[in-house]
C-alpha cells in the first residue's frame, strides 16, 4: 500500500514544523524510501501503515526521527575548495591579526566533514598557534547525524571525497575498514545539537558562520528569520558563508556581498 495524500500531507507538516524543511509536492517517493526502514523496525507492513501509527497518537521520539530521516545529509571534506582557500589565505589571517583568536560555527555540520576540514585547515595554516585560538562550534538538528559526526569515523568512500591522501594519513588513523580522526583535529571542535528554526537564545557569538547547503530546504520567510538571527550572532566584522550556488532572498538590509578570492562572502551591514 503506497502513501496516500493525507499521509503525505501529515509527514510534510511534521517535517516543516520540526526542522523547517519544505517538502515539495513531488517528494512522496522520498517519504516512501526514507521511511521504509523505520516502518520495518516498527513492525509495520508498509510506510502508509507506519504513518497511520504516527497519526494515531503522540509518538514524540518517532516524530523527531521521521523529520530527521527526511533531511538531506550530503557533505564531503573540503567541499567547495575555494572557500577553504579564502578562509586560509584571507579570512583567518585577518581575524587573528586583529584579535588573536577566532570562533567559527559550522551551523549545519551533517556528519562532520565540514568542521573537521576547518580544523585541519587551522592546524595546517597556523601550526604554531595554540588550539584554543581557533575554536570551532559544529551543530546540526539531527541527533543521529551529530552522533556520527562526534564519532569522527569514516569509511573509505567518504575519505576519498575531497581529502588528499597526504592529509588522510596525517590527520586520521586506520581502524579496520574505517578511518578515525586524530585527537589533534577533534580537540578544537565543540559539538552541539541546534535547530536553526528554534530559539537562538543559546546560540554562540562568532566571527565566521558556515551555513552551507541548508537554507535551500527552507521557505523564504524561514530563511529570512534565520539570516536575521545569524546577523545577531556574528561579530560586526564577521563573515557568513553560504553554499557555492546559494544566493538567498532575505539577506537584503542585513548583509552585503564581498568577493574573497573565488568565493562570495556575506558581511554584516
Ligand atoms: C546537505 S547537509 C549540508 C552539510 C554541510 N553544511 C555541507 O555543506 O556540506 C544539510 C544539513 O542540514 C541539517 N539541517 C536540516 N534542517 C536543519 C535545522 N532546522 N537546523 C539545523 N540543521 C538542519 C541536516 O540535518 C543536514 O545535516
Amino acid at each position: 500500500m503506497s502513501v496516500r495524500l493525507a499521509e503525505f500531507e501529515y509527514v510534510r507538516r511534521l517535517v516543516r514544523e520540526r526542522i523547517g524543511i519544505a517538502l515539495g509536492d513531488d517528494h512522496a517517493y522520498l517519504v516512501e524510501s526514507r521511511l521504509a526502514p523505520m516502518a520495518r523496525d516498527q513492525g509495520c507492513g508498509s510506510v502508509a501503515e507506519f504513518i497511520g501509527l504516527l497519526m494515531a497518537g503522540r509518538r514524540d521520539e518517532l516524530q523527531v526521527q521521521v523529520a530527521e530521516a527526511l533531511a538531506t545529509h550530503e557533505t564531503s571534506f573540503f567541499r567547495d575548495p575555494a572557500l577553504f582557500d579564502a578562509l586560509g589565505a584571507d579570512v583567518l589571517p585577518e581575524l587573528l591579526a586583529r584579535r588573536g583568536e577566532a570562533t567559527l560555527w559550522s551551523a549545519a555540520c551533517s556528519t562532520g566533514q565540514e568542521p573537521l576540514s576547518l580544523s585541519m585547515l587551522a592546524a595546517m595554516r597556523f601550526p604554531e598557534l595554540a588550539k584554543d585560538r581557533v575554536r570551532i562550534i559544529a551543530s546540526d538538528v539531527s541527533h543521529e547525524t551529530l552522533a556520527r559526526a562526534k564519532r569522527a569515523r569514516f569509511g573509505q568512500l567518504e575519505m576519498n571525497r575531497g581529502l588528499p591522501a597526504s592529509q588522510l594519513v596525517r590527520w586520521f588513523v586506520r581502524q579496520g575498514t574505517e578511518w578515525q580522526a586524530r585527537p589533534e583535529i577533534l580537540e578544537r571542535i565543540e559539538w552541539r545539537l541546534f535547530n536553526l528554526i528554534g530559539s537562538f537564545e543559546q546560540a554562540p557569538h562568532v566571527d565566521v558562520v558556515l551555513l552551507r547547503n541548508v537554507l535551500i530546504y527552507f521557505e523564504e520567510a524561514t530563511r529570512r528569520r534565520i539570516l536575521k538571527a545569524m546577523h545577531r550572532c556574528l561579530a560586526a566584522d564577521g563573515w557568513l558563508f553560504l553554499g557555492a550556488a546559494e544566493m538567498p532572498g532575505g539577506a537584503d538590509g542585513l548583509f552585503r556581498l564581498e568577493r574573497r578570492g573565488n568565493v562570495s562572502a556575506w558581511r554584516p551591514i
